[in-house]
């Protein structure tokens, strides 16, 4: 039985994972590595440090810069991406989102928060989506990030919950080969044939509500 949802931020609950792909895309450009659509979706839901050397190795050059300048280039980019996120808002969940998750929660679900980014508490606030979370994983106290199974498995830990009795939400590869790692039911926001290994999918955020989740659910069963 489904207790508890984990939602993934950036591309799920906010259209934050384009400013996340601006700001990849520009320090790309700095480095000189050349930017693909491949490069950008093995980014997503890819912490900054791992982000940063996905970059630099897809252009040969992670041997050309110490862990310091690495530091300062990834410290680079959170400064372009917080510039990009000054006016964020309401207007910036996405759509239906807000009332998925206020359904969630009148029907007693918990819910919580595995996103990778150290960024999602400043995000959640502007769009005024705290009061629903009962929990979040802190990012920064993992030992490794997507697409390890770990923030997800603690997403659950976190409800007090099975992972069995979770079900998470991810618009990035590396979100679902993490929560299908946790042994939680997987949803896929996204293009579905690049999100195939999901559960369950969704062609985006629009279409994703409880009824549409449990229709799915009884599909797969049968
Ligand atoms: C999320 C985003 C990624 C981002 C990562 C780290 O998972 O999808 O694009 O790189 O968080 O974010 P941060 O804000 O900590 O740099
Ligand atoms: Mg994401």
């Amino acid at each position: 039985q489904i207790k508890g949802f984990i939602f993934d931020l950036d591309g799920v609950i906010a259209n934050t994972s384009v400013y996340h792909a601006k700001a990849w895309h520009q320090l790309a450009d700095k480095v000189g590595v050349s930017w693909t659509t491949d490069l950008a979706n093995q980014l997503k839901g890819v912490g900054r440090m791992d982000s940063l050397n996905l970059i630099l190795k897809s252009g040969n050059k992670e041997n050309d810069y110490s862990d310091e300048q690495k530091a300062s280039l990834a410290e680079e980019k959170n400064d372009n991406y917080l510039q990009l996120l000054k006016s964020l808002d309401k207007s910036e969940i996405l759509p239906g989102m807000e009332k998925f998750i206020e359904d969630l929660s009148a029907h007693n679900y918990l819910i919580s928060l595995a996103s990778s980014s150290k960024n999602s508490p400043r995000v959640l606030e502007a769009l005024d989506l705290n009061k629903y979370f009962d929990a979040r994983v802190d990012p920064a106290t993992l030992k490794h990030g997507k697409p390890d199974p770990e923030i997800y498995v603690r997403g659950a830990q976190v409800l007090n919950l099975k992972p069995e009795e979770c079900i998470g939400l991810e618009d990035a590869v590396a979100g679902i080969t993490s929560i299908n790692g946790a042994g939680e039911i997987s949803v896929g926001i996204g293009d579905p044939e690049i999100l195939n290994e999901a559960d369950i999918n969704f062609k985006d955020t629009s279409e994703v509500t409880l009824e549409n989740i449990e229709s799915a659910m009884k599909r797969k069963l049968n």
